[in-house]
């Protein structure tokens, strides 16, 4: 893969298992994250890899220093490719506990986050006439989850974000794709306290994910047996939907 990839949230998790396996196929790939120690030994493990990685410390929620680092990595490593918008956070609520706060923390991180992603790289894309954007949302987007109100809203609206997007980018040869994650084994999912079925390993998520990309997939979702069954309560009526939904409140 002889690419330039810009991941976010490339410090843990999700987006660092995908940066090393990128780097694994020979790609250059800039990760941001918040810290810089974490970026820094991401970084060093590229020393027995195909490809290079490059820490760029960012917090994806400053507008500014987004459009900054996207303009720092390109003067540095040369022009990104593909950028995989993947820092998020999550925080189960509650009704009980329900607060503007963590809404505007969700929407800050998961959404904004994004959005100021795109903003800096399409001007990019659209100049070179050619490009990609990858963003991590989540099969919480798909429908509404007991506890995920604020998370899952923010996913839903990056899911629908996409949708939109897609078929301009089309035209402008901008591949756009969202990459929808069951369960998988990282510090975000460490903290939860509930059942997660079929819960897989990030090495494994990056294998699919990088695997997506290369087809420039609109949609990357898996484990595949689980997503049959969250894609089936879609079509659900909603007074099936909320008997199998009311079993999950405890
Ligand atoms: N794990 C799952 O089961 C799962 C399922 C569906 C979707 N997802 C989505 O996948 C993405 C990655 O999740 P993960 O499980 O890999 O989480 P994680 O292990 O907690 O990693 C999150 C990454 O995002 C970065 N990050 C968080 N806030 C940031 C900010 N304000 N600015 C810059 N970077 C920030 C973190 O780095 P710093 O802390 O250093 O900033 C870290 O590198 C998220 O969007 C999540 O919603 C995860």
């Amino acid at each position: 893969m002889n690419q330039t990839v810009w991941i976010t949230g490339g410090s843990e998790g999700i987006g660092r298992a995908l940066a090393l396996r990128l780097c694994d196929d020979g790609a250059k790939v800039a990760i941001s994250g918040r810290r810089e120690g974490r970026l820094a030994e991401v970084a060093a493990m590229a020393a027995t890899r195909r490809g290079e990685i490059y820490p760029f410390p960012l917090d994806v929620t400053d507008r500014d220093a987004v459009a900054k680092t996207a303009a720092a990595i390109e003067a540095q490593i040369g022009p990104i490719n593909i950028a995989v918008l993947n820092a998020g956070t999550h925080h189960k609520m509650s009704a009980d506990e329900f607060s503007s706060d963590i809404f505007e923390k969700l929407i800050e991180v998961n959404v904004m986050g994004v959005v100021y992603g795109i903003e800096a790289m399409l001007p990019r894309f659209r100049s070179r006439r050619r490009g990609h954007i990858a963003v991590v949302s989540s099969v919480a987007g798909y429908r509404g989850l007991p506890y995920a109100s604020a998370y899952g809203a923010t996913k839903a609206a990056l899911i629908n974000m996409c949708e939109s997007l897609k078929p301009e980018l089309d035209k402008a040869n901008i591949a756009m794709t969202v990459i929808n994650p069951g369960f998988v084994r990282t510090p975000l999912t460490d903290k939860n306290d509930f059942l997660m079925p079929f819960r897989m390993e990030p090495e494994d998520a990056a294998d699919r994910i990088a695997k997506g990309l290369a087809r420039r997939s609109f949609e990357i979702s898996f484990p595949r047996r689980f997503i049959w069954g969250l894609k089936l309560a879609r079509c659900l009526p909603y007074a099936v939907y909320f008997l199998l939904t009311r079993r999950l409140v405890r």
